[in-house]
């Protein structure tokens, strides 16, 4: 009998006060609940009689430290048939029989309501399978953001999840949750754009009330297999196969708080430096050194703008991590430093796979440190990569992840910029991962798998730090959990070279957006299949108004360079990407923005225009920073396309037309451009012209474009300017090398006014010496 399996923790028999809430006793267990913020509270739930004080990295600051509003105000309520936790802004309700937890804020609306399963159960732990459940109550019509990468349209409601980080095209990695599903349900289609699970692991969501417009979020802190039920009429169901409940429940209402909270507890992304933001040119190809120098020229000849060029696996000598293959790049210092002459940065692909190859060093090595995961009879594990029999590092103990940064510190030696760590989910090819276990055996696979990126992030930035403590990190990873932000950018993995493909970026991108990961790309081009110009053209153009712009595709495609399509796609694409770079100051501030408060580049409409019930489901354009809004081409031969503009006015970027918002409008999309708008009232600054790369480049004046609005108000737009390339900015103790502009732009009876103001010290190498201000009228 099923039921047999399940414990039920019915009844609550003891509560009392506790150091920062209430502490409960169940079923031989014990239950927290825990004020962090006003507006933030804590639900712990031991096994075994104890608490786990680090389920997983997301978390990086202590919790019960006090947030940036200062020490919490709580109070204890006991009751006869409840106990209640209440801060300035929540309600926490524990009922006592049978056991629920309902939460509130303060002015009765609802954050959670729980709901009992048909059994009349509210919370179980299924001994069977080692799982634990929880059900919660949900409006038909309320909408669900978040979760981080994860395909389909970005309202996430009607849809289950499994949290389980997946080597998308890899058959054996993918066959089990195949086989679960019925032939029709996208889900099961790895080339659909809903199939699941991703690559990446983010337990945490908004649920956005359909009648108030208001938003309570969730974030589970567990690394374990995961569920996400929306899918049902009138409730959510959770569940994780492992560890414990640790969950942290926000109030909203609105999303931007939510967001502020979720990053302050598991971080957020640190400055990149500003090459990074540039045109990449990646490609996964046996290049040789003469290739890659070639095609790094022939960008500069065309003065076609590109700062990275990335190097893929077959820079390797058979796929051996940390080496070159010595006869196709008989001088790898000497190619990176000609490179670098041209204001080119290489960034080289780094796998976790260990060839299990005796006399190769790294192997050698790692089996002497005693750094490789383990089978349970003690054995080093062995799976399946491109070198064939692979070892994987046991990056859950500190001294693996200390080696591993040691040996990227090396690596980077010799002249490369930034590191590109592929196939950590981890993926094992044939072999199933389950029999690698962490933690020198330890740990069950099971409690690291969808650490295991995240983990290889934090080693490699360890060593990158260690050996120029003085320059910005980047490292770009394919897999990832909460928290990755603070170590790496992510791309979106293995796409399609498919119009549908391109769309699926965009909510793809606002679903990390939204999940603290404000560094993300797709492959421009499609990866796998061939691309055809006009698909090109058109993820070029929506490409380079996203947060990471690169160029990539799988080998054996037809050649993706910018010049492989004819002198139209080539000087259309160069357009797209001149833009970006003359972009560069304010998608710079953005950046800047979002590492200071967690607020993504790239977001869908919702974000900002919350309580608009037009936007709810809009997935086919974005916010780009604040005040650009894109409505990229999505479609093959598409002359015109409808574009909703909410709250504000807006001008075309390339008509100048002022239109109002709050309405739908259709507009033309000739293959030059992609539809753009500039919020009125904003300031847009820019560089005069797009450089060959960011490299050295200080111009003498920025442009500050000011969009006049056309109704009274104020509006404030920030410049952020420093090195871009140093941690100047950011250095314990000392003052932030950087200047802060501040424009404002007032219209008070007609009149339009603007001013702006500098702050700070400056920084090295500063330039500028004026602002150019372009006023843009309707
Ligand atoms: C899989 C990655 O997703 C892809 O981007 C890369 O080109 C290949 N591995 C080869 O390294």
């Amino acid at each position: 009998m099923r039921t047999d399996h399940f414990i039920r923790f019915e009844r609550v028999d003891s509560v009392e006060e506790a150091e920062r809430g209430l502490l409960a006793r169940l079923h031989g267990e014990l239950l927290r609940i825990d004020a962090v913020r006003p507006d933030v509270v804590r639900l712990q739930l031991s096994r075994g009689g104890s608490f786990d004080p680090k389920p997983t990295y997301a978390v990086c600051v202590d919790p019960l430290a006090s947030g940036p509003e200062g020490p919490v105000t709580w109070r204890a309520e006991p009751g006869e048939d409840a106990w209640r936790l209440v801060t300035d802004e929540l309600v926490v309700t524990l009922w006592l029989d049978p056991f629920r937890v309902d939460v509130h804020r303060t002015d009765g609306s609802v954050v959670l309501e729980s709901v009992p399963d048909p059994e009349g159960r509210y919370w179980t732990y299924a001994t069977l399978n080692d799982a634990w459940t929880t059900r919660r109550r949900i409006g038909r019509d309320d909408a669900i953001y978040g979760l981080g990468e994860k395909g389909g349209h970005h309202n996430r409601r009607g849809r289950d999840f499994t949290m389980w980080n997946t080597d998308v095209l890899n058959e054996h990695a993918t066959a089990e949750f195949r086989a679960g599903l019925d032939a029709a349900d996208p889900r099961s289609d790895m080339s659909s754009v809903e199939f699941d699970p991703y690559y990446v692991t983010i337990p945490f969501f908004y649920q956005r009330d359909a009648e108030t417009g208001s938003a309570v979020g969730s974030f589970v802190d567990n690394g374990y297999r995961g569920e996400y039920e929306f899918s049902h009429d009138d409730e959510y169901r959770v569940t994780f196969h492992g560890g414990q409940w640790t969950e942290y429940l926000f109030a909203g209402p609105s999303m931007a708080s939510i967001l502020e909270r979720y990053t302050w507890l598991t971080g957020r992304a640190t400055l990149p430096p500003i090459w990074a933001l540039g045109y990449q040119q990646c490609r996964w190809h046996a290049y040789t050194q003469a290739d890659v120098e070639r095609i790094a020229k022939r960008y500069r000849d065309d003065e076609f703008p590109c700062d990275g060029i990335w190097l893929d696996i077959d820079y390797m000598d058979g796929y051996r991590v940390f080496t070159w293959d010595s006869s196709r790049f008989p001088d790898p210092a000497g190619m990176l430093k000609g490179l670098s002459n041209q204001g080119f940065r290489t960034i080289s692909i780094v796998d976790p796979g260990v060839k299990h190859d005796p006399g190769y060093a790294v192997y050698d090595d790692g089996l002497e440190q005693d750094v490789f995961c383990r089978t349970e009879g003690g054995d080093t594990y062995i799976g399946q990569v491109w070198p064939g029999n692979t070892a994987f590092p046991d990056f859950a103990t500190p001294e693996a992840r200390s080696w591993w940064g040691a040996l990227n510190a090396t690596h980077v030696e010799s002249g490369l910029a930034g590191i590109w760590n592929d196939m950590n989910e981890p993926a094992t090819g044939e072999i199933a991962p389950q029999a690698m276990l962490f933690d020198k055996g330890r740990a069950k696979h099971e409690r690291y798998h969808n650490q295991y990126a995240l983990l290889m992030a934090m080693g490699t930035i360890e060593g990158l730090k260690a050996a120029r403590p003085e320059a910005r990190t980047f490292v770009l990873s394919r897999a990832g959990f909460a928290g990755i932000q603070r170590y790496a950018a992510n791309w979106m993995g293995d796409n399609q070279a498919r119009w549908d493909h391109l769309w699926v970026s965009m909510p793809m991108a606002c679903g990390f957006g939204l999940s603290g990961q404000p560094f993300v790309g797709a492959d421009i081009g499609g990866f796998q299949g061939d691309t055809n110009p006009e698909l090109f053209l058109r993820w070029m153009q929506m490409g380079t108004l996203t947060p990471f712009c690169r160029n990539h595709s799988e080998i054996d495609n037809i050649d993706q360079y910018p010049w492989s399509f004819g002198p139209e796609v080539h000087d259309l694409a160069r357009e797209a990407v001149r833009l970006r770079y003359r972009l560069m100051p304010y998608i710079y501030s953005a950046f800047v923005r979002a590492t200071e408060t967690g607020e993504p580049v790239q977001r869908p409409l919702v974000l900002d225009h919350q309580h608009d019930p037009a936007v709810v489901d809009l997935d086919d354009e974005y916010l780009f920073g604040r005040d650009l809004l894109v409505a990229p081409v999505t479609e093959q031969g598409q002359t015109s396309r409808t574009v909703y503009l909410p709250e504000g006015d807006w001008y075309d970027w390339h008509t100048g037309e002022l239109h109002p918002g709050g309405q739908r409008i259709t507009v033309e999309t000739p293959l030059e451009r992609v539809p753009l708008f500039a919020r009125a009232g904003a300031a847009i600054p820019m560089w005069t012209e797009a450089p060959a790369s960011t490299d050295g480049y200080r111009p003498e004046s920025v442009e500050l474009h000011v969009f006049d609005p056309v109704v009274d108000g104020r509006w404030e737009s920030v410049l952020v300017e420093d090195d871009g390339l140093t941690v100047t900015h950011d250095e314990p103790g000392a003052e932030a090398q950087r200047l802060t502009t501040t424009v404002v732009v007032t219209r008070s009876g007609g009149e339009v006014s603007v001013e702006h103001a500098t702050s700070g010290p400056g920084y090295a190498g500063h330039a500028r010496t004026r602002f150019d201000v372009v006023r843009h009228a309707a």
